[in-house]
């Protein structure tokens, strides 16, 4: 009894992971590949080899152009800055160009930079911020988004000693609970980002760095977290935000030149699953901007940062199966990449879509399985596919978002290729790592050589 109970315990943790629960049926399995077909996929893992990333270009353009007009129609001036992390190649991040930047690090900057984006293009978040990343904001004028009061001290005394100005927002932790996972939940009160409203902590914040000369106060911002499904919580925190523009003009005198939303409006990753739309996000959250500053004199500009809409559904990655193993508990696909590659499924339980390219025969309920030596290395469980043979090609879709962008090295796999492509046109964009790539880096002490 207590073994059955173990075993369905346990059936019950693993089948949760990446895919249905025992209380949910499988869902039934669609042959669709996202924006490319089959054949397409196929050919270009013939000829790029597995695991192999696939970006659809004019699909990234399309969503920004998309996302920019949906709140083009509803408020007098926006800006909308990518959010590089979650597709950090240069060749994506040139699509986009014509967006802002959105950098969380020194890395992301200086990409965005040799990509040509200006500083005052780009926005530089982050909860830490080392004195040599302050740095390069300040000379380039990147707009510095500040997190708390040491970040506000930090970044007083590097404008002093270089005795240049720089512009800032200050990022609000507003308390809302974004119903997605809780590791992609940014803007609650026990997390690590921005200063609470709570006390006027925030107010008082902006009337220290009034206070300081080296400062030019432009904006606010707050991100409430990743891939959000629903339009109350965007509402509220852009009303939260409009308070506070309100109280600063009222209290302090200090007038807005943008409110920053953030970025986090999910995609579906699900066959048939609605989401919200940029739309009714547009339609929802300048609705409350225009209703809660309608008394100003100018209604300050909106700023966004998406990152997942803009790219997840244009990428897929691709990879071989290795063999198919039926055991009396479970049966598995082995792949020849993992959560190396793709670590979504493992790190915040993610859906992806799974196709086994070619086929349609033979359905029977698999776990996807990576090639890494952990067990949680499952890209995929309980899913219906078509019965693969070893060489086939299986495609996890909606891969174009943090997706390369989180890969590792981890057991010493080569890091994937990425291609790109546009109409007939595919570029490769990164070729596929190699042994050198993963020891250029390291060095052998002289005693340790043979
Ligand atoms: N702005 C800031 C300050 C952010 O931290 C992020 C994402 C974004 C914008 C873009 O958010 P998006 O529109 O992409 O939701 N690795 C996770 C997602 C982490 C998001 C981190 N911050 C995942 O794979 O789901």
């Amino acid at each position: 009894m207590t073994i059955l109970l173990v075993i369905a315990l346990l059936t019950f943790s693993i089948a949760g992971t990446a895919g249905s629960t025992p209380d949910q049926p499988p869902d039934p399995y669609v042959p669709e590949t996202g924006p490319f077909t089959q054949e397409q996929l196929i050919n270009y893992a013939r000829t790029y080899g597995t695991p192999l990333y696939v970006y659809d270009g004019n699909l990234i353009q399309q969503k920004l152009k998309r996302f920019r007009g949906a709140f083009e129609a509803q408020y007098p001036s926006v800006k909308v800055f990518y959010a590089l992390k979650a597709n950090t190649n240069m060749a994506i991040v040139s699509l986009l160009r014509n967006a802002g930047a959105e950098c969380i690090s020194l890395g992301e900057m200086q990409i965005a930079v040799r990509l040509g984006f200006r500083g005052e293009d780009m926005l530089f978040t982050s909860s830490a911020k080392t004195p040599e990343e302050l740095r390069f904001a300040i000379e380039h004028g990147v707009t510095i988004n500040l997190d708390s009061f040491g970040d506000l001290e930090n970044l007083r005394k590097e404008c002093e000693s270089r005795g240049k100005r720089a512009r800032i927002s200050f990022r609000v932790n507003p308390d809302v609970d974004p119903h997605t996972h809780r590791f992609i939940a940014t803007g609650h009160r026990f997390s690590k980002f921005g200063i609470l409203l709570e006390n006027d902590e925030i107010i008082r914040a902006y009337e220290v760095a009034r206070a300081c000369r080296w400062f030019e106060i432009c904006g606010i911002q707050s991100h409430i977290g990743s891939q959000i499904t629903e339009l109350e919580p965007f509402e509220r925190n852009a009303r939260l935000l409009a308070e506070v523009v309100r109280k600063l003009r009222e209290r302090l005198g200090i007038e807005l030149r943008f409110v920053n939303l953030g970025g986090g409006l999910g995609i579906p990753y699900h066959d048939g699953q609605e989401v919200l739309t940029p739309e009714r996000l547009a339609e929802g959250v300048c609705r409350v901007l225009k209703e809660e500053l309608k008394g100003l004199p100018r209604l300050p500009a909106l700023w966004l940062e998406p990152g997942r809409y803009l790219v997840g559904d244009s990428g897929v990655l691709l990879a071989t199966v290795i063999s198919v193993k039926d055991t009396p508990y479970r049966d598995f696909i082995n792949v020849n990449t993992g959560f190396n590659h793709l670590v979504r499924p493992l790190l915040y339980d993610a859906y992806h879509r799974v196709r086994v390219l070619g086929r349609s025969a033979d359905l029977k309920l698999y776990d996807v399985a990576g090639n890494i030596c952990e067990t949680g290395d499952i890209l995929a469980c309980d899913r219906l596919l078509p019965t693969p043979a070893s060489g086939d090609i299986v495609a996890f879709l909606d891969a174009g978002a943090y997706g390369f962008s989180m890969a590792s090295s981890y057991n010493s796999f080569d890091l994937p290729a990425e291609i790109l492509v546009r109409g007939d046109k595919v570029d490769l964009i990164r070729r596929r790592g190699d042994l050198e790539e993963l020891l250029r880096s390291q060095s052998l002490p002289e005693d340790l050589r043979r």
